[in-house]
């Protein structure tokens, strides 16, 4: 049973649908290196810093680039993926995001935000939900990338919370890795057969009601049946 008292969100892939383009432009950086990407190859690349996403598409292709190239490839990479990400709008937002950030925000449960894309804040903006978040934590404040736990802890830290208190939404296996190393409970957004270290795993975060089955609930929620009915 947890009965959470905040909730940490991944970004890419939980709350909004960026994971495709992040996919796209590595796919591009292989192209033009002479090799291809494979679909599975995704998976490998999700959650994972800028740099070690480069380090793993090089591994792939079995290339090797000194420190200058691989520097210009990840910020080619980054101009692409800024580029795709231009016209972005709330109407990206994945199903149910913004309901449950509004749900917990009413509910006074704190939410933080816990993701490897130095790209965040500027997203956030772009969704029009950076008001949605206690505490912000990403790519540019936090040097050690999922599978470590930095991230989550420092959100935990920010929120106030006790780290088994808190439950993490995560689409990544890097990101549920890192979820567990913090102590906390990972909930996995995607495929079961995936995220097979995750606590629960939801198809997304309109199915969240899903989670009080597997014992996982948030504090702010245990309202008397007197305060439901003048809610
Ligand atoms: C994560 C994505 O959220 O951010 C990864 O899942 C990405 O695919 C990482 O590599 C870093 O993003 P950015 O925007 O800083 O290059
Ligand atoms: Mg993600």
């Amino acid at each position: 049973m947890t009965d959470a008292r905040a909730a940490l969100f991944d970004l890419d892939g939980v709350i909004v649908d960026t994971a495709v383009h992040h996919f796209a432009a590595w796919r591009r950086t292989a192209e033009e290196l002479g090799f291809t990407l494979a679909d599975e190859d995704d998976e490998r690349l999700k959650g994972v810093g800028r740099m070690d996403a480069l380090r793993i598409v090089l591994e792939i292709g079995g290339v090797e680039v000194d420190d200058a190239t691989a520097a210009r490839l990840a910020e080619q990479k980054n101009a692409r993926y800024v580029d795709a990400i231009g016209g972005i709008s709330p109407a990206d937002m994945l199903p149910g995001a913004q309901a449950l950030l509004e749900d917990l925000r009413s509910r006074g449960v704190p939410t933080g935000l816990g993701s490897a894309s130095r790209n965040a804040p500027l997203i956030l903006d772009r969704l029009g939900i950076a008001d949605l978040f206690d505490a912000v934590i990403d790519g540019s404040t936090v040097t050690e990338a999922k599978p470590h736990p930095r991230v989550f802890l420092a959100g935990a830290e920010a929120l106030g919370v006790a780290p088994a208190a808190c439950v993490v939404f995560e689409d990544a296996i890097a990101g549920v890795q890192a979820a567990n190393a913090a102590g906390m409970t990972a909930v996995g957004i995607g495929d079961p057969a995936v995220l097979t270290a995750a606590a629960a795993v939801i198809p997304g975060l309109h199915a969240v009601d899903a989670l009080a089955a597997h014992g996982i609930t948030f504090a702010g929620a245990a309202r008397t049946r007197l305060e439901e009915e003048h809610a």
